[in-house]
C-alpha cells in the first residue's frame, strides 16, 4: 500500500525543519568528491519539496549552510555558494508556476554578494505565491541568532522603549530570524547522525525529532512521508497528561 494513504493529511505537521545530511560521505562512497553529493542533494530538495506539498506542508525549512560550514576546504565552500546562486537562479521559473514563496533565515548579510543577490531577487519575486514557504537557513546559527536578538532588546532596554518585565517569550521569538514563521512540529536528520547542530534552538522546545539512516542524496518522498507517519504515531502532549488532551 502507498504510504501516502496511511497518512491522515488533517494532522501532518504545519511546520516541517530539515538537516540535510551525509552529501559528503555519500559522494565519498562512490569515490567521487564531496561537491557531487551536494549536486544531487539538490535533487533531493526537489522532491521533498514536491511531497511535502502533497502533504499540505506549510512550511519547510532547510539547513542549507551553516556558520560552522565556513570551516570546511575553500573549494568546498566555494562550490556550495556557486551551488546555491545556480540552484535558486534555476529553479526561481519552477517556483513560480507551483506557487512556492522562498524564505531564507540566517545572517545573510555574511554571505557572498551573488548569492544575497540572487537570494533577495528570488525572495522578492515569489512575496505574493500563496503555496508553500521553502525556508532556506543560509549561515545560520542558532546561537547566533539568540544572541544578536538579545543584542537588539539589550538596546531597546537601554532606549528605554522597553522595560525589562516587558521581556517575554513571545518578544524574544519576535526579534529572531523567523519571526513570521511557526515553530517547526517536526525535524527531521539524515545520515544516522543524532545530534541538533546549532540549528533552531529556541524554535524546537516542543519539536518532535526524527532521525533516519538515508544519506541526504538519497531521501526521496517515501522518506518523507515515513517521517510524517513516526510524527504521527506519536503523542505531544505539551508538558500535559494524555487525559487532558481528550
Ligand atoms: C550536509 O552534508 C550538507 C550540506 C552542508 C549542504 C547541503 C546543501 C545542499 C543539499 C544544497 C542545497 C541547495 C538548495 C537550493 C537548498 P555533509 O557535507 O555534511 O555530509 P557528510 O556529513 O557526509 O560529510
Amino acid at each position: 500500500m502507498e504510504l501516502l494513504s496511511k497518512i491522515d493529511l488533517q494532522r501532518t505537521p504545519r511546520h516541517v525543519a530539515i538537516i540535510m545530511d551525509g552529501n559528503g560521505r555519500w559522494a565519498q562512497k562512490q569515490g567521487h568528491m564531496r561537491l557531487y553529493g551536494h549536486n544531487f542533494g539538490v535533487e533531493s530538495v526537489r522532491e521533498t519539496l514536491k511531497a511535502a506539498k502533497e502533504l499540505k506542508i506549510d512550511f519547510l525549512t532547510l539547513y542549507a549552510f551553516s556558520t560552522e560550514n565556513w570551516n570546511r576546504p575553500k573549494e568546498e565552500v566555494d562550490g556550495l555558494m556557486d551551488l546555491l546562486v545556480r540552484s535558486i537562479s534555476g529553479e526561481i521559473e519552477e517556483l513560480m508556476s507551483s506557487n512556492v514563496r522562498l524564505m531564507s533565515i540566517g545572517n545573510i548579510e555574511g554571505l557572498p554578494q551573488s548569492c544575497i543577490d540572487e537570494l533577495h531577487d528570488a525572495i522578492d519575486r515569489t512575496k505574493d505565491n500563496t503555496g508553500i514557504h521553502l525556508v532556506l537557513a543560509l549561515n545560520y546559527s542558532a546561537r547566533w541568532e539568540i544572541t544578536n536578538a538579545v543584542q537588539q532588546i539589550a538596546q531597546k532596554v537601554k532606549d528605554q522603549s522597553i522595560n525589562p518585565e516587558e521581556i517575554t517569550d513571545d518578544l524574544i521569538g519576535h526579534y529572531l530570524t523567523t519571526s513570521e514563521i511557526p515553530d517547526p512540529e517536526l525535524l527531521i536528520r539524515t545520515s544516522g547522525e543524532h545530534r541538533v547542530s546549532n540549528f533552531l534552538l529556541w524554535q524546537i522546545a516542543y519539536t518532535e525529532f526524527h532521525f533516519t539512516e538515508v544519506l541526504w542524496p538519497d531521501f526521496k518522498r517515501e522518506d518523507l512521508f515515513k517521517a510524517v507517519l513516526d510524527y504521527q504515531s506519536r503523542e505531544r502532549r505539551f508538558g500535559m497528561v494524555s487525559e487532558q488532551l481528550t
